[in-house]
């Protein structure tokens, strides 16, 4: 997982151009470990690309939560996938054609 990754290693997010970040829906937010994770990194004109899983609440409102996070970040329309269909043929053409229509190439 990158969140992770990054924690462990000392990566300077601004020096990516775009991130994504995906996390899973925990008690309709962003879990704890993702507040900490703002918390320590600056993405300030970064472009944020924000995926979850969940179990129905879908993005619960999360984009907008990073948004206010990282208020000098670029944050994407992300994508919510159903905990459990990840794998799922319907799972990988919805995520195709959502990372095609990021149009991060332009
Ligand atoms: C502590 C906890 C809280 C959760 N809260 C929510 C929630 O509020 N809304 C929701 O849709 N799913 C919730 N879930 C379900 C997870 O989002 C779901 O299991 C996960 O996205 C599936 O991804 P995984 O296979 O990586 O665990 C919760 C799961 C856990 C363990």
């Amino acid at each position: 997982m990158i969140s992770l990754q990054m924690m462990l290693l000392d990566v300077d997010p601004t020096s990516y151009k775009t991130v994504f970040i995906g996390y899973p829906m925990w008690w309709y937010t962003i879990p704890m470990v993702m507040e900490t994770f703002f918390d320590t990194y600056d993405f300030s004109g970064v472009t944020i690309v924000p995926f979850n899983t969940h179990a129905g609440s879908r993005d619960g409102g999360t984009y907008e939560t990073i948004k206010e996070r990282e208020p000098n970040a670029i944050v994407l329309d992300g994508l919510a996938v159903s905990g459990g269909n990840e794998g799922s043929e319907d799972t990988k053409t919805e995520i195709i054609d959502w990372v095609n229509g990021l149009k991060l190439n332009e």
